[in-house]
């Protein structure tokens, strides 16, 4: 799908045509945006490209009306850049007045990736939590809770998991087979609890009434909100407002491909040290530069395909001026790659000390996030 590229829940391979992805996936692109989005760079520089829905949310924004964002962190591996990707969005919509729901998805590890629920937990906080706190996460407004343990009311606990089993009946098993290709129990059990997990807010124990909520998501979570969006419509009683979703850009890893757990020379964790990143930066980054210093003088190189740029893009250089003359400059041939390694090293080692103070200050914070309800 999506060209020739391979994109699901559990696998995600080739290389991407977003415009094509679009299509075949049936989402619209984002357009026409008011202008409080335009001050963030991953709304301005389309890195969050496509939506389902989004007219609702932005209606409640514009109307000061009650509106919930929900997300969920599969806790495996190190904090990366692609997580903070959608960090980044969980903070600006928490800032927009959206109130936060976030799932720790303890019982996927468990059932896809053979976690157990301890070590879950353990990734969940010193990971994930800690550095969402660290760049700006607030307590108010936003509820994390782990799948397997929604809540200590249990006027809310069993709501959550009744919603969880009663969804079965309103999906068949050709369903599950056309989303998801291959089916297994633990697979089934997953996209059940993730629609839950997207559906509860609305809920009379929760929000207390239907309202809009938006799932920001890159395009590999598009199956489990296929299967959330049909489900929610089908049950008659309670009611469920259409679910709403934002498609984010996968996030290259530093060698080009994608980011993987397994191997650290795949990614920038925000735990790194700024040396750690620097080397990393220099030994691996994926250059768009061209073999040799005379060539890249004379026929430029390619921020499009460079991964330091895509980074300065997305994360460390929030100057449009600034960005489009490394863009030009690289682009012309002026800047050479090293050169333009040491702008992102530059701006990412001093991110990652005052990121590092951030976490230290965080740590003592995280009672004020978890285990409120
Ligand atoms: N399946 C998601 C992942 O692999 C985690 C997740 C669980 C989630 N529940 C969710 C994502 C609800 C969005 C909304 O990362």
């Amino acid at each position: 799908m999506a060209g020739n590229a391979t994109i699901t829940p559990w696998e995600v391979k080739g290389s991407i045509d977003y415009k094509k992805l679009i299509e075949e996936f049936g989402l619209s692109p984002l357009e026409n945006l008011p202008k409080e989005f335009n001050e963030n760079v991953l709304f301005r520089r389309k890195v969050i490209f496509a939506h389902r829905d989004i007219q609702r949310i932005l209606d409640a924004v514009r109307n000061k009306k009650p509106f919930a964002m929900m997300t969920g962190l599969m806790p495996t591996g190190k904090f990366h850049l692609g997580h903070m990707l959608l960090a980044e969005q969980m903070i600006f919509w928490q800032n927009l007045g959206a109130k936060l729901y976030i799932a720790v998805a303890d019982v996927e590890a468990y059932n896809t990736r053979n976690q157990g629920l301890e070590e879950s937990r353990k990734i969940a906080i010193e990971e994930y939590i800690t550095n969402y706190i660290a760049l700006g996460l607030k307590p108010k407004n936003c509820e994390i809770y782990f799948q397997s343990n929604r809540s200590d009311d249990a006027k809310k606990a069993n709501a959550f998991y009744r919603l969880q089993n009663i969804l079965a009946r309103h999906i068949t098993f050709n369903e599950f087979k056309a989303v998801y290709g291959d089916v297994t129990p633990g697979k089934m059990v997953s996209s059940l609890l993730q629609a839950a997990d997207m559906l509860h807010a609305q809920l009379p124990e929760f929000e207390g009434k239907p309202l809009p909520v938006l799932v920001p998501v890159g395009p590999d979570q598009d199956p489990h909100l296929r299967i959330a969006r049909d489900i929610s419509q089908r049950i008659k009683d309670p009611k469920f407002m259409q679910l709403s979703s934002s498609y984010h850009i996968f996030m290259p890893g530093l060698k080009g491909g994608k980011m993987s757990a397994s191997d650290p020379s795949s990614f920038i964790a925000l735990t790194d040290t700024s040396k750690e990143a620097e080397t990393k930066i220099k030994r691996y980054a994926f250059s768009g530069g061209r073999d040799t210093i005379e060539e890249h003088r004379k026929l430029g190189g390619d921020p499009d395909i460079d991964v330091s740029f895509q980074y300065l893009k997305c994360f460390f250089e929030p100057d449009d001026r600034k960005l489009k003359q490394i863009y030009d400059d690289y682009k012309s041939g002026k800047m050479l790659t090293g050169e333009l390694k040491q702008v992102l090293i530059d701006k990412m080692s001093l991110f990652l000390k005052k990121h590092h103070e951030n976490r230290q200050k965080a740590k003592k914070e995280i009672g004020r996030f978890i285990g409120k309800d």
